[in-house]
């Protein structure tokens, strides 16, 4: 009799020993994950006696984030397809070579400090011409000739594993710009699966900025070598159309009855042939201030979906029209030809500080330049 009591009293202790083990593990799962994140280096070459270093960040779900301190350019994103099977979703070189390349097309780079085009590189701040340097059919775009996604970034891990602090400063009179600029960006991966970059920005003189990432996706990782099939929606009921030379023409255009409406979901392929070259104009979001989900892409092969929320106005949609096959040293010997991945690159309209009908690109002392951007990677 007493043998049986003890027993049971046994039994219900490990009982509860075994409910208490469960509970503790599922609150350790859902309120600590960041505290299971995990962030590794390691050596990417030196480039002008300066060490380049890969940071990979991996959250609780395995999904891996692969960025380095050259251009602060992200090398990688591993995410899963509805299969369940592994792929990288971004083009990207096997190498710091491959990133030092001259045709390098701005692979994952942080874009500055003026993203996109200015007309033959001219711009007045407080009546003061200034001349940003050209590299572009007469043109200045994504920075000039050393943009900041050429230069060599000071990276910090930040407690917790998950993120990435990059710091530059950009001299007064750099590629023609005024004022010293001092720029960070964070780079976080969550446990939702987000990829969330966090720019901020001071400078000593008015100045003009647009910052942006430059990623580019293909969400089949590999297996399709275009993304004609790639299903896009945009939160755009307008863009701005562009001369010759891609720069604004300073209307701004409905996109409604025209290749460029992707208010509802619509393969990409459908109409790239109606626009010259493919799609590289930069779309005009119907959102408020602050961060909102404005577009989104879906790669039905693969079942992927990016989701990408941001604070900026505008979205450079550009289809890789320029990718030719050319480019050395890519991660597996890929052949990134013509529309072989796409940008969604969140910005300030391209030629702002020339556009007197576009939001202002001016930074003046004393204030913050803030932008944040959101891809959020899931299945369906
Ligand atoms: C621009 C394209 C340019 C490309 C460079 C994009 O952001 O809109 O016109 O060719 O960057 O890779």
């Amino acid at each position: 009799m007493m043998l049986k009591k003890l027993m049971t009293g046994i039994f219900i202790i490990l009982l509860f020993s075994i409910v208490n083990l469960a509970c503790t593990f599922n609150h350790s799962n859902s309120s600590t994950m960041n505290a299971i994140a995990k962030l590794t280096k390691a050596p990417f070459g030196s480039i002008e006696g300066q060490e380049i270093t890969q940071y990979t960040l991996t959250n609780v779900n395995g999904m891996q984030l692969g960025i380095i301190n050259y251009g602060g350019a992200l090398t990688k994103i591993i995410t899963k397809a509805k299969d369940s099977s592994w792929g990288d979703v971004l083009t990207g070189f096997d190498s710091l070579s491959g990133f030092t390349q001259k045709a390098n097309p701005y692979f994952g780079a942080i874009i500055g400090r003026y993203a996109n085009r200015i007309a033959k590189g001219k711009y007045k701040v407080d009546g003061i011409e200034y001349h940003a340097a050209l590299n572009n059919n007469g043109q200045s775009l994504h920075g000039g000739l050393k943009g900041f996604d050429k230069v060599v970034w000071t990276a910090t891990p930040l407690a917790g594993d998950s993120s990435l602090q990059l710091n530059y400063i950009s001299k007064d009179g750099e590629e023609g710009y005024p004022g010293n600029l001092k720029i960070q960006v964070v780079y976080t991966l969550t446990a939702n699966n987000s990829i969330k970059i966090e720019y901020t920005a001071t400078t000593d003189k008015t100045t003009v900025i647009n910052l942006t990432n430059h990623s580019y996706f293909n969400l089949s990782a590999g297996k399709s070598p275009t993304i004609y099939d790639h299903i896009l929606q945009m939160n755009a009921n307008q863009y701005t159309p562009v001369d010759t030379v891609l720069i604004p023409t300073g209307e701004i255009l409905d996109v409604k009855g025209t290749p460029m409406d992707f208010t509802q979901p619509k393969r990409i392929g459908d109409d790239i042939d109606k626009v010259q070259g493919g799609y590289d104009h930069n779309w005009i979001l119907n959102k408020a201030a602050g961060l909102q989900e404005v577009t989104n892409v879906y790669d039905p092969l693969s079942g992927r979906v990016l989701t990408v929320a941001t604070t900026e106005p505008g979205l450079q949609f550009y289809s890789g029209n320029f990718l030719d096959g050319s480019l050395t040293h890519t991660k597996n010997g890929i052949n990134y030809i013509k529309h072989g991945a796409l940008t969604l690159e969140t910005q300030h309209y391209p030629d702002a500080p020339n556009q007197s009908k576009f939001q202002s690109t001016i930074l003046k002392p004393g204030e913050v330049y803030t932008q944040t951007t959101v891809y959020t990677f899931s299945t369906k």
